[in-house]
This record gives structure tokens, sequence and C-alpha cells, in this order.
């Protein structure tokens, strides 16, 4: 079975996003990017994949999931990660592009999708879907950047269990950012 992986960056203090859902406070520079580059092309946008020439195989992802409002963040393309399949949590848009599947129920089409063959299925974001698929993820890449925000969109957003998770791995580079692997803990 395919596993859920919630791989995002964060603040110091949890939030995804800057309260306008800009993320321009973020290090885009240095060893951390050249690890992003090299070990996760799968989860650069395509204008980004494009700009730095990469056309790499993806290595853990097939499949992606993103909210309304992270498939429209501004400057944004209608198919953003041609690369993978990708489907779009919504039950208000309409037109996407043949890439994009929208679906309005998420949990059950991500049961479905882990019981598929391939690799994994990334959870982009936002907060409030990540919030809604908390029960289905299995494990949490968060590239932890050194800056407290204060507020912006949460790392989850609305109503959910108390869940706990066990810390498998994390790297920390000169830029300051961590990235941190946690595993689900079984209840
Ligand atoms: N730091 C990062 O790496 C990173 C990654 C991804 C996103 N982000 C940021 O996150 C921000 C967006 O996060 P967000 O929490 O505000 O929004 P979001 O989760 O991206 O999108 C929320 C929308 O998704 C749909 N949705 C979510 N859960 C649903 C459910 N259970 N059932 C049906 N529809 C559901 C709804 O769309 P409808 O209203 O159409 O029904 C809802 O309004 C963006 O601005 C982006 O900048 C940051």
């Amino acid at each position: 079975m395919r596993t859920l992986t919630y791989f995002t960056a964060t603040s110091l203090d949890g939030f995804i996003a800057d309260p306008k859902g800009g993320f321009g406070d973020f290090l885009f520079e240095g060893d951390h990017m050249t690890a992003l580059y090299e070990e996760y092309p799968d989860t650069l946008p395509a204008q980004a994949r494009e700009a730095m020439g990469i056309d790499a195989e993806n290595k853990t992802f097939d499949t992606i999931l993103m909210g309304r409002a992270t498939y429209q963040v501004p400057g944004g393309l209608p198919s953003p990660y041609p690369h993978l399949r990708q489907y779009v949590v919504s039950t208000r848009l309409t037109t996407t592009p043949d890439d994009v599947e929208v679906i309005a129920d998420p949990l059950p089409k991500v049961r479905d999708l882990k019981q598929e063959p391939g690799l994994g299925i990334w959870l982009c974001g936002g907060g409030r879907l990540a919030a809604t698929l908390l029960p289905e993820i299995d494990e949490l890449i968060l590239k932890i950047h050194p800056i407290v925000l204060g507020k912006g969109i949460p790392l989850f957003a609305g109503d959910f269990p108390t869940t706990r998770f066990t810390k498998a791995t994390t790297r920390t580079f000169d830029t300051g950012v961590i990235f941190t692997t946690y595993t689900k803990t079984d209840a």
C-alpha cells in the first residue's frame, strides 16, 4: 500500500504561508534548495523544473493532492505539476485542464489511491485540506525554515484529532533550514 505524505515548508511557528498566502519569507537559495532539486524533483512545479533544466524521473511521488486555495495560488499554472497525477480538492471549481481532476470528497479518494500500485502520494497543502486528511497522513516531511511569522496559513487548519508522530530523520542545512521526517505513530 502506498503512503500519503504531507511534504511542505513551514515556519518555526507552524505557518505554511503568510496571511495573504504568500511564501516569499521562506528561503529559496542555499544548500537546502540543492537537496530539494536533487532529491525531490517531483515536488517542483513546471516553471521551476523548466527554469532549472530539470527533467528527472519521479523519485518519491507520482500523485499530488492540492486544496483549491493551493491550486489557485497567484502565479500558478493551470496544470502546475504535469509530471504527476494531479487532483484538486474543491466543491466549487468547475473548469480545469484534462490532466487536473477535481474531487469533492478527498478521504475516500485517498483511501482508493493508496490501494493502487505506484510511488507515494504527495499532499501538497494547504492547511485546510491537511486537517481533513490527517487521519490518512502516514508521513510528514517538514522543511522547517528559520523564521517566526507570527501569523499566516497554519500547517493544519480546522478540526482534527490529536495525532502523534515519531521522528524518523532530521537533516540540518547551512541555511538553517531543517528537513524533518515524521511517521504516524500506531494508535
Ligand atoms: N509552504 C508550502 O510549502 C505550501 C504548500 C501548499 C500550500 N501553501 C499555502 O497554503 C495556502 C492555502 O492553504 P489553505 O489552508 O488556505 O487552503 P487549501 O487547503 O489549499 O484549500 C482550501 C480549499 O480546498 C477545498 N477543500 C479543503 N478541504 C476540503 C474538504 N474536506 N472537502 C472539500 N473541499 C475541501 C475547499 O475548496 P472549495 O471552497 O472550492 O470547496 C477549500 O476552500 C496557499 O495560499 C499556499 O500559499 C504553502
